[in-house]
Formats: structure tokens, C-alpha cells, sequence
């Protein structure tokens, strides 16, 4: 069995991949919607929930793989969890800065993602990583959008997913915009009516599928 977890509903975005990719395996989903959001809590609340769920998953489920399909609980935990359960293979999901430097042609990209997810050392190391690429990052938290969605709230997401993508490419001439929270690809319509078809969305759920995928194989 495979476990799959979210603060909330956003990993759906992920396990719809996952099911593409994997359609005879086993997959259980924990959405953790007494604690969701997670991106504005701080990195031990997020790295306490997510063992907890892994625990449960691992010691009660039996499950023999594990997808955190969340990035702020990617950052915040995922190096816990190898820790302390070296025997299973994890899957995190991280927002994806370097398929968005292969398409980008103004070099210039725009980063949606929780402020737990930008603000952690998992993230500023990835960041770091493509210097040289050249692309400038504009870094974009999005505060309230999960939370906009996770309640099904269609105004305010329209609302948040106008003003963050407006801050976006109000500092520069950006082609790409990473959806670095698995909540945001629920809503990918609203984002690309908000920035244009001139505008590509990069997501990171068909990668997860195929690192599942491979290490299954
Ligand atoms: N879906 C999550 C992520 O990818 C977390 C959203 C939240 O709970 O704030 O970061």
C-alpha cells in the first residue's frame, strides 16, 4: 500500500497523477484537515503532524512506501522521516524550479508557494542551487490561497490567485509560473485566466508519479 498525504486536499492534485501513472496499485490518502493549513504554522508543528501521519500509515496501514505530497511538509520533515524509518522509500514533492529553467525563454519565473515552503532550508538550498542558470526567481508567498481552496471559497480564490499573480508580474516579464503547493494545480484554471495564455504553469505531480513509478519498478 502506498500512503499519500496533504494538509488537506491539495495532494489530490498529486495522487490524480499517481493513479494515471499507477492504476493497479493500492494508494491511501490522509488529508489533515484538523491542522490545515500548514504553510503558515511553523516547521516542528508541520514535522510533529507529518511523522504522526507516517507513523500511522507505517505501524497501523502497513504501508511500504510513502508520498508527502505537500511541499511545506516535504521541507519541514521529509529528512525526519527517512530518518526514522530508514527501511521505506519517500517521495516528497518540492516546487518544481528546475523543469520551469528548461522551458523558460525571458528567464524569468515567477514562484507561487506558502511562506513555510520559501522561508525553509530545503527550499533556499534548491534556490541556491540554480545560480547559475541565470533565471531570476520572483518569490511569491500566497498567503490564505490554500486555505481559499481547501474551503472551496471560488471568490476569494479568484481574489488571492488575481493579487499574487499580479504581484508576480508586476517585477518582471515572467513566461513561468511554478505552482510550488499542491493545493494551487486544484485551481490551475483560475491562476491561468489570472496570468494569460501567454503564461506556463509548471506543476510537479507528473514527476512524482514517474519517481513512484521507478522505484516500484
Ligand atoms: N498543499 C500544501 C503544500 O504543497 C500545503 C498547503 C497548506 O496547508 O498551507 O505546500
Amino acid at each position: 500500500m502506498i500512503g499519500v498525504f496533504d494538509s488537506g486536499i491539495g495532494g489530490h492534485s498529486v495522487l490524480r497523477a499517481l493513479r494515471a501513472q499507477l492504476p493497479d496499485e493500492p494508494f491511501a490518502y490522509f488529508a489533515d484537515t484538523e491542522h490545515a493549513p500548514y504553510g503558515e504554522r511553523d516547521e516542528a508543528f508541520v514535522a510533529q503532524r507529518s511523522l504522526a501521519i507516517t507513523r500511522k500509515f507505517i505501524e497501523e496501514d502497513g504501508a511500504n512506501l510513502v508520498v508527502v505530497a505537500c511541499n511545506t511538509a516535504t521541507a519541514a520533515a521529509i529528512h525526519l522521516l527517512r530518518e526514522a524509518y530508514p527501511q521505506i522509500p519517500f517521495v516528497g514533492v518540492e516546487p518544481p524550479l528546475r523543469p520551469a529553467v528548461a522551458v523558460t525563454r525571458t528567464r524569468q519565473v515567477g514562484v507561487m508557494a506558502t511562506r513555510g515552503t520559501l522561508a525553509s532550508a530545503k527550499f533556499r538550498a534548491l534556490h541556491e542551487s540554480l545560480a547559475a542558470s541565470g533565471v531570476r526567481f520572483i518569490l511569491q508567498p500566497c498567503d490564505g490561497l490554500a486555505l481559499a481552496i481547501e474551503t472551496n471559497d471560488a471568490a476569494r480564490v479568484r481574489e488571492l490567485c488575481e493579487r499574487y499573480v499580479g504581484a508576480v508580474q508586476a517585477q518582471g516579464d515572467v513566461d513561468t509560473l511554478v505552482l510550488g503547493c499542491t493545493h494551487y494545480a486544484l485551481v490551475d484554471d483560475v491562476l491561468q485566466a489570472a496570468a494569460g495564455d501567454g503564461v506556463r504553469l509548471v506543476e510537479p505531480g507528473v514527476p512524482v508519479a514517474r519517481r513512484v513509478a521507478a522505484l516500484l519498478a
